[in-house]
């Protein structure tokens, strides 16, 4: 919390403000994912983190049933009548609070009106789960304000949901699973399909260093998309020498070896990807109990290299920060994160050695594409919860 920029204790003094009455504040993190990307529609597995950086949800029930929300970012209030839903978004930042109000509904949970106001350290368009934030944190906010419980694993499926149906978006479950039950000190491993899931602890030595390409990613556009009609049309070509087969989790590396000519080329590509990344997030997990560093570090270095030339998700710039992290003493391994064509990497890097790889990645990025790049360390946060004012204040 220490490194937050945007304080509980001013979002609920804005609420005063602007509502005249008191508020709770719900706070729901942005994540890095430290190895296992796109498997997670693929019911496969993942290893986020969540984030310090998180959204906060200012919030207080109503006596009718609307939902008005202000957002100090856009400064701008939008409403929304829970008894006449839209049917879809409009595509603006209200969408992603007024999708998960009427998933929660549709989910059967009847929720009383509130008033909410939103805020969010979360770097935005930088494949740090922004969205899944924002989502997770007003499923927080709006069960607290109606009575009703907050199930974590429910809660993210909802979220899901509402950018699934409501915002278009086709997304996994990761970003929202992670904001919803992240353990601080440690990644998550997420079986995507069961959606159980188990901590992987951070070791004290261990500092995840991001690095902020600047670039923006666009797979709210087609890119996106595609990647996951190309895992689909693989699983539907593959299921006649397979046998019943519902997803890419269920595809060895030996399996798509041996099949592999029965796919287009490309396709076979994707699939790859996807079934050699599910092998490497639990070589990543053994490892990290492990204490081998250097293990985990190769997993998510061969992880960087099929996003690149496999799944083709990478970009010039995101590729040279991850070869170039991976190089300097000290970094055991380094990878793009999150959905892909720009936003950050991540690397796994021995603690003493955090000053001088943000030196030097700011200085070669700068020299190789003349962009800043934002480099921070993430300290592992707990998922969604309510913000203790007074421990705020403490800290
Ligand atoms: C985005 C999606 C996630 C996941 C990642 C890629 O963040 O929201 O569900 O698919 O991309 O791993």
């Amino acid at each position: 919390m220490a490194s937050m920029t945007v304080r509980a204790r001013d979002v609920a003094q804005e609420f005063g403000v602007r509502f005249g009455r008191v508020a709770r504040v719900s706070r729901a993190p942005g994540r890095v994912n430290l190895i296992g990307e796109h498997t997670d529609y693929n019911d496969g597995f993942v290893m986020p983190a969540a984030l310090d950086f998180a959204t906060l949800v200012a919030a207080a029930p109503r006596d009718d049933r609307t939902i008005r929300v202000y957002s100090l970012f856009m400064d701008q209030t939008r409403e929304f009548d829970l008894d006449a839903p839209a049917p879809s978004g409009r595509h603006v930042w209200s969408d992603y609070v007024f999708g998960v109000a009427a998933m929660l509904e549709a989910d059967g949970r009847r929720l009383a009106g509130a008033d909410l106001v939103v805020a969010s350290d979360v770097p935005l368009g930088a494949g740090l789960s922004s969205s899944a934030a924002l989502e997770v944190g007003v499923a927080h906010a709006l069960l607290a304000a109606s009575g009703l419980p907050f199930e974590p694993v429910a809660a993210a499926k909802v979220a899901q949901r509402a950018e699934n149906e409501f915002v278009g978006m086709r997304c996994g479950v990761m970003d929202q699973y992670i904001a919803a039950c992240g353990v601080a000190g440690a990644a998550l491993l997420i079986d995507c399909r069961s959606l159980e899931s188990r901590p992987v602890p951070i070791a004290p030595n261990l500092r995840l260093v991001i690095a902020n390409s600047n670039v923006r990613h666009q797979h709210a556009g087609g890119e996106y998309n595609d990647r996951r009609n190309a895992c689909e049309e693989g699983v539907r070509l593959l299921a006649p020498f397979l046998g019943p087969i519902a997803a890419l989790r269920d595809v060895t590396p030996a399996d798509l070896e041996r099949w592999r000519g029965a796919l287009p080329g490309l396709v076979a590509r994707r699939c790859r990807h996807i079934v050699t990344e599910n092998a490497r997030v639990l070589e990543a997990e053994r490892a990290l109990k492990a204490g081998d560093f250097a293990a985990c570090g190769a997993a998510m270095n061969a992880s960087q290299a099929s996003m690149r030339d496999d799944f083709q998700i990478t970009c010039p710039e995101i590729d040279f920060l991850a070869d170039f992290a991976q190089g300097i003493e000290g970094v055991y391994g380094s990878r793009m994160t999150g959905g892909g064509f720009g936003g950050c990497t991540v690397s796994l890097v021995e603690a003493d050695a955090v000053d001088d790889v943000r030196k030097a990645l700011v200085g070669a990025y700068r020299t190789a594409f003349g962009l800043g790049a934002e480099v921070f360390v993430c300290t592992p946060s707990d998922g969604a919860g309510f913000v203790d004012l007074g421990q705020e204040d403490a800290a």
